[in-house]
């Protein structure tokens, strides 16, 4: 590309990629993104309930925090929905006030709202309610795996990949390859453990037509390397993480 272009662009993502910046202060008012209480301890007790739930801040017309929340929260594309928390609470240790015997999942979802609710509240002043809980694990009651037929399927499929694999490389194996290089049946041969480590580890080119394309081996190792880093900055913002203002600062480019 052109790098006249290229600046163009970059112009334009400093000028029009608008963010709402607040300072540290006023961005520690609103309440944690997400907080995970500490699960293996949770399921050390006898009766542990661990619950992991998705919160919505409760919006209040004179309320400066969550009027902070909704500014700061329009701006999607950079910037987390600070309305909405998720939580992985220990309920059996942190919700320790509350009547907890017994629950159904009712119950589960009404004591989770209101012991959410305070503990956010005395801290950031600001009302919360549950708005689904994704799952929760007891540590008394043992987990019963159904294996539906999705589950079949994927164990036939992984079945044959790796039977496949097994009768290639042996096929391979036998195969007397010192008359003839392309002896035998290549659709089973492309299952072979062997064949496929040569093809993996071999950089030439049989064929003298594309040997005038190995440069292009350079870009391609360096779009993959990119491709792998982006993912795992992409992965990173749908998780639990400790510190999500850094991931925003990140996107914001006018912090740079
Ligand atoms: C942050 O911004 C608020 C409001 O704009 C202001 O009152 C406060 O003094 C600022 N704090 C710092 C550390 O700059
Ligand atoms: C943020 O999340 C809340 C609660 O899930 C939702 O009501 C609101 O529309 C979201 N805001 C934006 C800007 O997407
Ligand atoms: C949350 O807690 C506050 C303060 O204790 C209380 O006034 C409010 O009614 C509670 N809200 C909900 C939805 O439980």
């Amino acid at each position: 590309m052109n790098i006249k272009y290229f600046v163009i662009l970059l112009f334009f993502e400093l000028c029009c990629g608008d963010s709402f910046n607040l300072n540290v202060t006023e961005y520690f008012r609103m309440p944690p993104l997400f907080e995970l209480d500490n699960y293996e301890q949770c399921m050390a007790s006898e009766d542990g309930v661990f619950c992991v739930v998705a919160v919505d801040v409760i919006k209040e017309p004179d309320n400066d925090v969550t009027d902070i929340i909704k500014k700061y929260s329009l701006h999607k594309l950079k910037q987390f929905n600070h309305s909405s928390l998720d939580r992985g609470i220990c309920v059996t240790r942190s919700c320790k006030e509350h009547n907890i015997d017994n629950l159904n999942m009712e119950d589960l979802n009404i004591v989770l709202s209101e012991c959410i609710n305070e503990t956010i509240y005395n801290e950031y002043k600001v009302k919360t309610k549950v708005s689904r809980i994704n799952y929760c694990h007891y540590s008394k009651r043992q987990e019963d795996v159904d294996v539906d037929i999705g589950d079949w399927i994927f164990a036939i499929i992984i079945l044959i990949i790796v039977l496949l694999n097994i009768i290639g490389t042996l096929y391979d194996a036998q195969l007397d390859r010192t008359k003839n290089e392309n002896t035998g049946n290549q659709y089973l041969l492309s299952f072979s453990v062997f064949q496929n480590w040569n093809n993996f580890i071999s950089n030439e080119q049989k064929d003298p037509r594309l040997r005038s394309f190995q440069g292009l081996d350079v870009i391609r190792t360096v779009l993959i390397l990119l491709v792998v880093m982006a993912h795992i900055i992409w992965f990173m913002s749908f998780s639990f993480v400790d510190n999500p203002r850094e991931l925003e600062l990140l996107c914001s480019v006018q912090q740079l």
